[in-house]
């Protein structure tokens, strides 16, 4: 897959919807699903005897910067210049207690970050479309995380397609190897535009055991938001702490 190119048909899909995307931050804070994130961000960060720092990967238009409770430094990072616009004033702005927030327009799969340095790294919404949840990815996430960091990140599980489009899905894993090269190409050009990836448990799961996270647990939850309604995968991992 090619990063750079997916990386712009997403930025581009954002910019037509950012502002839209705003408002609309103003009703989820209401919902039982931001009640549920903002807990376990919450937990997350106050879990350390000390203020941490942060990376919202996918960050948006930062309609989580108000839930960080014990937070120094949050780095939020976006593909999407004109979400980070809408960053810089968030919803429940006047309830934000991060002193220092440094916003970055990069791509999650091609930034170049501080290995060894963030306490807490979250990503909401950001795996699905567009954005596949990898070995590699959770890999660059392991290695910008300090000792004993935690990681939380949400992906929409398959389960949530409609069943003849997850048989397509299924159909197309199996036989693209043995498909000629011309259909691969087309089917990769069109894996570029905006690819879904959403995952199953297990595949989940799978791929968690290919990377170096000492612990972790996948949770499904049912989102119940009034923006959207379907289910997702909640991983929680834990990079291993210095003897
Ligand atoms: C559904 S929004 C979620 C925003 C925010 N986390 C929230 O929950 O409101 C997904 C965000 O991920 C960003 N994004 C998608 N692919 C990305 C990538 N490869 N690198 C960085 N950001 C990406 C999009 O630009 C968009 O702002």
């Amino acid at each position: 897959m090619n990063y750079a190119v997916v990386g712009e048909k997403v930025s581009a899909s954002y910019k037509a919807v950012f502002q839209q995307y705003r408002r609309d931050d103003e009703i989820e804070v209401a919902s039982q699903n931001h009640r549920h994130l903002s807990g376990i961000l919450r937990d997350l960060t106050t879990a350390f005897p000390h203020p941490v720092r942060v990376l919202e990967a996918g960050c948006g238009t930062g309609r989580y910067f108000h839930c960080l409770k014990n937070v120094e430094e949050l780095v939020g990072l976006d593909v999407c210049p004109e979400m980070l616009q809408a960053a810089e004033h968030p919803v429940l702005e006047d309830e934000i207690t991060v002193p220092n927030i440094r916003l970055m327009c990069e791509n999650i799969y091609l930034a170049s970050l501080r290995a060894n340095f963030f306490h807490v790294i979250y990503s909401l919404g950001m795996f699905g479309n567009g954005c596949p949840v990898t070995p590699e990815i959770l890999g660059r996430f392991h290695a910008w995380l300090a000792p004993g960091g935690k990681l939380f990140f949400n992906v929409v599980d398959e389960a949530t397609l409609m069943p003849s489009a997850r048989l397509k899905r299924r159909v197309k894993r199996v036989l693209y190897p043995v498909l000629p090269d011309v259909v691969q190409k087309t089917l990769d050009e069109r894996e570029n535009r905006m690819p879904f990836f959403g995952l199953t448990k297990s595949a989940l799961e799978q791929i968690m055991k290919q990377t170096a996270f000492s612990s972790w647990r996948i949770h499904r939850h049912v989102c119940q938001s009034p923006l959207w309604q379907g289910v997702l995968l909640e991983c929680r991992a834990q990079k291993t702490q210095l003897p």
